[in-house]
């Protein structure tokens, strides 16, 4: 079957899969609702995204009048208002219709903006023009005209929906709370990256998508990372893969036929299949810059281990990383999806973890000589699975459990065949610690474990001797040989493991406060909230375990300024 075929068919199953799923307007709850696999979850964005629009508006307002003009298309099911916060604050309105056909109805019936120059390119953003010699909207709110109608229309609206709680109230919020637990539940509530968010990246997935799909009518544009695999926050960037050929190392199954004796003529290939990557994208560089409405500041960093093109994508409010390879990345991205869905406390703890971790300054957006977001939810993980009782599974019991559908095989060879069915992993934690206890266990674990000597392989949720002598060892799951960690010097390393010990010691001191009255808890910063204290204000504890070099926290602190200038400068990726 060839990829053309096998993607209107992947297409038809996930339509039929959408059907089920959101032909109400309360689509985007039943995606919550239920548990999706990584696939269902991914097909199932997809093609919310193509049944929805983008319509840059003058106001929330504005919304009475947009619905009514929409309806013409087709069924409107949902709508989100969204503001981009400049100068002015520009509104936004993402209307979700229940089909493809009415949501490309509608953007097909768009205009080119005769007032401005550009061209005009056919995508989910558009602007909504005020009526000739009507200022403002005046039509009454339920003169709707579809199968909504039985809906108040501001039922339907949800409005300001990427307001993130600004950090005093989050604080309030965390300070209020009864129990650490609570504190940790609250703070992946508050934080994590909603369903508004996730529907405006798999559109910008989209709209890269259909803008080359002329000419690659296979390509497919996925969003891996944060944005999918449920550790994201509000805000997180969108990592996006670009395949031309729509190829994602699913093995084929003959269907019996003879292969095709019409062959495509194709552009011969450069040598080097690196330059010929790097060629590809300076040119799709340029034409996301000069053709795509939303798309600005364009970067190209071609020189990383994984060649990226960075953008930021004003009509979303987003940061784009944009690569053509590194397939591996988007099942690494699956894993911890899984990781996941297994047990319902491996999201919060690691929210806090990281939310910790950039407090003290032990992560950095910006990718350099300390620990990576993913490397720290490595370790996490890792936590998780080599308790007595262990809350995650092996990924070597994954991949005991995966069947011939499982297989899945990169255009380089990285073999990222595992067992997708959770059920048939038959994993079942009888660990019931709670996860203030599971913080402090993972702060104390890290306390002492020897980085200088031991490797971490959530392969076999196990230590394993150091292969080298980088200052920090994660095997690096989908390929073995290289270090997810690689990137972090041993000066960082080192202070992580302060880190570790002064988060342990601050968190023992408030498991010992917990029975503080409830007044007193509300005016003072306790539980949670004493981790995400400044690094400046972070104090070296008398240590229980060992005695490491002692680093001036303020030293690394001043350096890792200046090798994060330095790495904006080189754009250096930190991958392993
Ligand atoms: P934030 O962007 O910091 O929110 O986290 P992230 O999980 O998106 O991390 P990042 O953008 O650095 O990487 C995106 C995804 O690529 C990760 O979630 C992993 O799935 C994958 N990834 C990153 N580094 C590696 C690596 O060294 N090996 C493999 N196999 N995958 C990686
Ligand atoms: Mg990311």
């Amino acid at each position: 079957m060839n990829n053309l075929m096998r993607r209107a068919q992947n297409v038809q199953l996930w339509r039929k899969y959408c059907v089920k799923q959101y032909t109400t307007e309360a689509a985007s709850a039943s995606l919550s609702r239920g548990k999706p696999n990584y696939d269902e979850f991914i097909g199932g964005r997809q093609v919310q995204a193509q049944r929805s629009i983008v319509v840059q508006v003058s106001s929330e307002k504005s919304y009475s009048e947009l619905y009514n003009y929409c309806s013409r298309f087709g069924s409107i099911v949902g709508a989100h208002h969204y503001c981009v916060r400049h100068d002015d604050d520009l509104h936004y309105i993402l209307l979700e219709y229940s089909t493809v056909n009415e949501a490309a109805a509608a953007i097909d019936s768009g205009a080119a903006n005769g007032d401005l120059s550009g061209v005009p390119v056919r995508s989910p953003f558009l602007w909504f023009k005020a009526a000739p010699g009507r200022r403002g909207p005046k039509l009454a709110a339920n003169t709707n005209n579809n199968n909504n109608s039985q809906l108040p229309l501001s039922d339907l609206l949800s409005v300001d929906g990427t307001r993130q709680l600004d950090q005093a109230s989050l604080l309030s919020q965390l300070r209020c709370a009864a129990s650490i637990e609570q504190q940790v539940q609250l703070l992946h509530e508050h934080t994590q990256l909603n369903d508004l968010g996730v529907r405006m990246r798999f559109l910008a997935a989209l709209q890269v998508q259909q803008a080359i799909s002329g000419m690659f009518p296979a390509a497919q544009a996925h969003p891996f990372g944060s944005s999918v695999n449920g550790f994201g926050r509000m805000g997180c960037d969108l990592d996006l893969i670009l395949r031309f050929d729509g190829e994602t190392g699913v093995r084929k199954e003959s269907d019996g036929e003879p292969p095709s004796r019409l062959i495509y003529h194709t552009k011969e290939n450069l040598s080097n299949g690196r330059s010929q990557t790097q060629r590809h994208m300076e040119c799709f560089g340029d034409m996301l810059h000069l053709f795509l409405p939303g798309v600005c500041h364009v970067r190209r960093i071609l020189q990383a281990r994984v060649p990226i093109i960075k953008y930021h994508h004003e009509h979303l409010n987003l940061e784009v990383d944009l690569s053509m390879s590194n397939l591996s990345g988007f099942y690494m991205s699956e894993l911890l999806y899984m990781f996941g869905q297994i047990d319902q406390r491996v999201r919060p703890l690691t929210f806090s973890i990281r939310r910790w971790a950039q407090a003290c300054g032990l992560t950095n957006p910006s990718p350099g000589r300390w620990i990576s977001n993913f490397s720290l939810t490595c370790l996490v993980m890792y936590f998780l699975q080599q308790l007595r009782q262990p809350i995650l599974p092996t990924i070597g019991a994954l991949v005991k459990a995966a069947e011939a559908k499982d297989v899945r095989v990169t255009e380089d060879g990285i073999n990222c065949t595992f067992g997708r069915d959770l059920e048939r992993v038959g994993f079942q934690s009888r660990n019931t610690s709670s996860l203030s206890e599971l913080l402090l266990q993972f702060f104390e674990f890290y306390s002492q474990f020897d980085f200088h000597n031991r490797a971490i392989s959530l392969n076999e949720g196990r230590q394993l001797a150091k292969p080298d002598h980088s200052a920090m060892y994660i095997v690096n799951p989908l390929e073995q040989l290289l270090n997810v960690s690689k990137n972090v010097s041993l000066e960082e390393c080192e202070r992580l493991r302060i880190e570790v010990r002064n988060a342990a010691w601050i968190l023992e001191s408030e498991v010992e406060n917990s029975t503080l009255q409830e007044s007193e808890r509300q005016d003072e910063s306790w539980g949670l909230l004493n981790l995400f204290k400044h690094p400046e204000k972070a104090v070296i504890r008398p240590n229980m375990f060992f005695k490491p070099r002692m680093v001036e926290v303020s030293d690394l602190f001043e350096e890792k300024q200046h090798q994060q200038q330095q790495q904006s400068t080189t754009g250096l990726s930190s991958d392993g």
